[in-house]
């Protein structure tokens, strides 16, 4: 490392790794780093602090939000591939984690099974973070709560209307519902449902399960969906394309949510399928907002993993 740091070091893997007093601060400290970001004031609490970027899956948001926030707090960025790293020719995980955290402060990783980023973690000197795996997307979630928080206010007590895939973005919604306190009403289509002991619940208490995606939409403060098929299972293409055909965030969904709702997708997005162009490109839609805020809240992640509680003042 080079520096050494006083703060023990934690992973964010998932989105339990967090207390919801932890969130509270780093929802705060996105704020704070946001407005500093567009006052274009110079803020470098991590210089000469180094990510390693490892990637096993594409990506658009994730990259740029991640480079771009770790320049911008005064660090640097080395970006692995599993084609042009060692990864790509089985060199073992847990010697890869090993090598890769003596030279680097901090970790994101993009990968296939949750196994494979805690095996990296469980052999990392360094704080690791789930840039994405098949199940878990903590990152976009704690984008997705601040985008929510900055429209809305608080989400406790509030419904968010899942509708397609039991996915690794519903996987950590959630998570998430259970730790800060509000509701997911879930619908997807049979074959594709959540997995209880994937997802890491504690109980059944905070979802509510709907056959009918209009349903589960009714009365919601939020509106939210996903891809039909997530990467990693192109070759399900076309079973879900028919199993997914009438789960379409649409006009007619918006309309049985709060007059207030609003609609958000983790993008990339495919309007016609699991979203219409008119909702998706319409008033309720905060889609650039919550891409835009992946990059404030994983700077505050960041400074967090590496500096601890910073004073918000
Ligand atoms: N939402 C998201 O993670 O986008 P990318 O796949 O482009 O990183
Ligand atoms: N569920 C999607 C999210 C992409 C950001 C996937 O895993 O491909």
């Amino acid at each position: 490392m080079s520096q050494s740091t006083p703060v023990p070091v934690r992973h964010y893997l998932q989105f339990t790794d967090l207390t919801a007093d932890e969130y509270a601060h780093v929802f705060a400290r996105a704020a704070d780093i946001k407005r500093k970001f567009k006052a274009y004031e110079k803020y470098h609490p991590l210089a000469d602090r180094t990510l390693a970027m490892i990637f096993e899956k594409a990506s658009t948001r994730t990259r740029v939000s991640f480079e771009a926030g770790m320049y911008q707090l005064g660090g640097s960025v080395v970006h692995l591939t599993t084609g042009d790293s060692q990864l790509g020719r089985s060199e073992p995980i847990e010697d890869s984690a090993r090598v890769i955290s003596r030279m680097t402060d901090i970790v994101m990783i993009r990968t296939y099974g949750q196994d494979k980023i805690e095996r990296f973690a469980s052999h990392s000197r360094v704080p690791v973070i789930n840039g994405l795996t098949n199940e878990f997307h903590p990152c976009q979630i704690l984008a997705d709560i601040f985008t929510y928080i900055e429209h809305r206010g608080s989400i406790t007590g509030k419904v968010v209307a899942w509708v397609g895939d039991g996915n690794n973005m519903a996987n950590t919604w959630l998570q998430a519902a259970e730790l800060l306190g509000f509701t997911v009403h879930l619908s997807t289509p049979s074959g594709y449902e959540v997995d209880q002991a994937v997802a890491g619940l504690r109980s059944t208490d905070s979802y509510k399960i709907f056959k009918d995606p209009e349903d589960a939409c009714r009365g919601a403060d939020l509106v939210t969906t996903d891809v039909w098929t997530s990467m990693g299972y192109e070759a399900e293409n076309e079973a879900r394309k028919k199993a997914f055909a009438d789960w379409c965030v649409d006009e007619a969904m918006m309309q049985v949510a709060q007059p207030d709702a609003l609609f958000m997708h983790c993008l990339p997005a495919h309007r016609g399928e699991e979203v219409s162009a008119e909702v998706i490109d319409g008033p309720q839609s905060v889609v650039w907002d919550e891409a835009e805020n992946r990059m404030h809240v994983q700077k505050a992640l960041m400074e967090f993993l590496l500096l601890g509680k910073v004073d918000c003042s």
